[in-house]
């Protein structure tokens, strides 16, 4: 008896072993993704929220606090590629603003560096192609951004802005009026070198030191000298911003013992040389330095600009205006960078993109595999969050930018191009695609290939974690189930977008509803949900009003109004709009108000809304929606923008109504 026990214990541990290994191997996959990628992304800064708790405790009265910015390099806000990104302009605003209601008034400056950096590819040998922009054209877009920001800046109140000496011009020929002072020796004389406010009731000397052309310490000192004698009487606290390196700025704080502070606009780790504190700033405008200045003590702290912070409307809305200039003047979406310029098949002129699509037909398993992942929405992700058609994204989020055939916006010849498809990966694919042949596409694709755009900026920790992600791309795993598509992609910022389209009486979308809405209620805070319906339109007249609309539906004018008020309930009730779906699903044949009345719906309220105008152009939009997807039968699943292949959710639903 014992030995049978025995027996069926070892099989059972030989049947269910591999399986409940290779979930626990992938549990701790995903959980060790998740963890480097949060430890990767982490910034060093305080909230917000703490640092305003930290003022209150302090009076403001005699009390100043400097508040600054340094290398912002333009930039006007994180890219959102993953969470907890830090910095923006109108988040910037948005805590300067919150800094303000606690009753201090800082003195607001910025150290210069407000120019774009230049990408390492932009040097001028680069730009052969007639799809590269010229030097001069990247410079447009670049001075709109540095407009935007100066902008910005005086919006918040900016006291001062000391650029730098190869910015000066710029920043002279500026087109916005700017309320601030600009500070530097290349400006004029050493009057434009120094401020002096009052701060909290206390004067603070600014100093500004620049460069010049000499990194000798003796220079720099004797500079500092001249302007000293006329700030120190005048103050009574003295902070020198600088633009010289890192050693110079510790031996002026050796030499000057009597400074409160040297501020510099690169990067480094807080110090202090005897009671002279040094600081740095983050690059990017990704936090906000801010330094309280006492008789006794200095404190220095950077503060987080993460999402916990919201947006300045003002400065968010100035953002918007600059992003619809670029998407509406095609001067200004020209590319700037390619990527893979040292990859042998991409500079071949002789081949060229031909898209994803063309490579379905051979290579099937591939192309479904690629289609569920989220390199084939990445575009998608752009689109959702209105960033089409800023050149500053695309270079990532499409196929082949600014080479000669790849992605180019706004061409709509090109639209096959968009996303991370698989020529990304594999190079430009049109020889292969007439001649297959092993010889003529990138088999093996190396990890500096995943480098050029899972770059630390935008997708931290990824270089750790390569090895770990490479089964989700490479093809290798089989087919995923619907619960593993949508949690990979709750892993971005992003939460997924789920269409299902239905016909309400098709007996078919119907099924998919009880299929599908009590495991989507389960995701209900994560996912974006939307019930979109398939419709005709009878061609009767040219006439585009919505009035003259005649629609049509494959089951008739009930359908037609259930599926208004479906979109009404939708709008009304969207917490119920899954119970009432469930309940007709049941009652399909029986009066809709017997399920209003169970789910405590007002019933007059949405027959009203049902005769609304307003519907008329909201069954227009879905009918142009389903243009756009080409789609056909009910019911069809699409998240992020694609097709979600049957097989994968349909479970009992066997048919479709076309
Ligand atoms: C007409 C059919 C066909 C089309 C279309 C096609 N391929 Fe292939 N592909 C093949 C064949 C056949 C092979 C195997 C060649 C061999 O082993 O010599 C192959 C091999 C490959 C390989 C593996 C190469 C290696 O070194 O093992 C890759 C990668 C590849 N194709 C990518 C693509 C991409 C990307 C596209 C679309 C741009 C595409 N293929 C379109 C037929 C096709
Ligand atoms: C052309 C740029 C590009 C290349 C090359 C590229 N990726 Fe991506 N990748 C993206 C973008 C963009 C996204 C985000 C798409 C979205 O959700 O909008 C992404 C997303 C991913 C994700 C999902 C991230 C997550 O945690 O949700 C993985 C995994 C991934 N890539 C792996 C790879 C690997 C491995 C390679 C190399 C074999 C690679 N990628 C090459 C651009 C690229
Ligand atoms: C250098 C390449 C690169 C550029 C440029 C880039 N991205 Fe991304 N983006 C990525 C990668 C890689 C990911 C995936 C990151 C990850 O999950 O590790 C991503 C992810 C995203 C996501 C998250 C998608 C999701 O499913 O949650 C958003 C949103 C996004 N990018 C928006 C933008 C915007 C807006 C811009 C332009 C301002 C931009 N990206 C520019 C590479 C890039
Ligand atoms: C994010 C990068 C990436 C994208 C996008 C991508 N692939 Fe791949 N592909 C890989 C990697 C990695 C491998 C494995 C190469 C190796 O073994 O070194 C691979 C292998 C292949 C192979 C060789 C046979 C196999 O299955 O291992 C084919 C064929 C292929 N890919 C076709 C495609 C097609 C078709 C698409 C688009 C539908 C596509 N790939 C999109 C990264 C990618």
């Amino acid at each position: 008896m014992k030995r049978y026990i025995l027996l069926t214990l070892v099989l059972t541990v030989i049947v269910i072993g591999p399986f409940a290994y290779q979930k626990w191997s992938e549990a701790k996959r995903l959980q060790h993704i998740r963890e480097t990628k949060q430890l990767a992304s982490q910034i060093q800064a305080t909230p917000l929220t703490d640092y305003l708790h930290q003022l209150k405790q302090v009076s403001p009265d005699g009390t100043p606090l400097l508040l600054f910015t340094g290398n912002t390099h333009a930039q006007l806000e994180p890219c959102g590629c993953f969470i907890g990104q830090s910095g923006g302009l109108p988040r910037r605003a948005k805590a300067i603003a919150r800094i303000r209601e606690t009753g201090f008034s800082p003195l607001l400056v910025d150290l210069g560096g407000i120019q774009p950096s230049q990408h390492p590819s932009m040097k001028p040998h680069s730009f052969e192609s007639d799809n590269l922009s010229t030097e001069n054209e990247v410079h447009s877009r670049d001075q709109h951004r540095v407009q935007t920001t100066l902008t910005a800046m005086k919006m918040m109140g900016y006291d001062a802005l000391f650029p730098f000496d190869a910015e000066t011009e710029i920043v002279q020929n500026r087109e916005v009026d700017v309320s601030f002072t600009l500070l530097g020796s290349e400006l004029a004389n050493d009057s434009d070198s120094y401020l002096i406010k009052t701060v909290n009731e206390k004067r603070i000397g600014v100093v500004a030191l620049s460069i010049n052309d000499t990194t000798e310490i003796a220079s720099f000192s004797d500079r500092l000298n001249s302007l000293l004698s006329a700030v120190r009487a005048q103050s009574d606290f003295v902070v020198v911003l600088s633009h010289a390196l890192p050693e110079v700025n510790r031996a002026l704080a050796e030499k000057y013992p009597n400074l409160s502070a040297i501020l510099s606009p690169y990067e480094g780790e807080t110090e202090k040389v005897g009671d002279v504190l040094l600081a740095y700033c983050n690059a990017k405008g990704k936090t906000l330095g801010a330094l309280i200045l006492t008789d006794t003590e200095v404190d220095i702290q950077q503060i987080a600009l993460t999402e916990q912070v919201s947006d300045d409307l003002e400065v968010r809305k100035l953002l918007d205006d600059f992003y619809h200039q670029v998407a509406t003047d095609h001067q200004l979406q020209i590319v700037s960078h390619r990527l893979f310029s040292s990859e042998p098949f991409e500079q071949d002129e002789t081949n060229s993109y031909i898209g994803s699509q063309a490579c379905q037909e051979c290579h099937q398993k591939e192309f479904s595999q690629w289609s569920h992942s989220s390199h084939a929405t990445a575009f998608n992700t752009l689109r959702t969050i209105g960033r089409e058609h800023y050149p500053e994204c695309i270079t990532c989020h499409v196929t082949g930018s600014g080479y000669e055939s790849g992605y180019e916006i706004g061409n709509t010849e090109r639209a096959h191009l968009v996303d991370v498809g698989c020529e990304t990966c594999h190079g430009p694919g049109k020889q292969h695609v007439y001649t297959p042949l092993k010889e003529n596409t990138r088999g093996q694709v190396p990890e500096k290939v995943c480098m050029a755009c899972h770059t630390p900026e935008h997708s931290p920790g990824f270089d750790a974690l390569v090895e770990q992600v490479m089964p989700e791309v490479d093809h290798s795993r089989s087919e995923l189930s619907l619960k593993q598509i949508l949690e990979q992609r709750m892993r971005g910022p992003m939460k997924p977008e789920i269409e299902l389209f239905v016909m309400s009486y098709c007996p078919y979308g119907v099924q998919a509803e009880q299929e599908l809405l009590p495991f989507f209620e389960t995701y209900r805070d994560t996912i974006d949900f939307k019930l979109r319906f398939i419709v005709g339109r009878e061609e009767v007249s040219e006439e585009k009003t919505s009035e003259q609309v005649k629609f049509t539906s494959l089951h008739g004018e009930p359908e037609l109004i259930e599926n208004k008020r479906q979109m009404v309930i939708a709008e009304l009730y969207p917490d119920k709009l899954f119970d009432y779906l469930l309940c007709r699903a049941d009652h399909l044949q029986e009066a809709w108000v017997n399920c209003a009345k169970e789910i405590e719906l007002d019933v007059a309220r949405i027959a009203q809304a049902v005769e609304s105008e307003k519907l008329a152009l909201e069954l227009v939009k879905e009918i142009q929606r389903t243009k756009e997807l080409n789609i056909k039968g009910s019911p069809t699943l699409v998240i992020d923008g694609r097709i979600i292949d049957g097989g994968l959710w349909r479970g009992k639903v066997k048919e479709t109504c076309r």
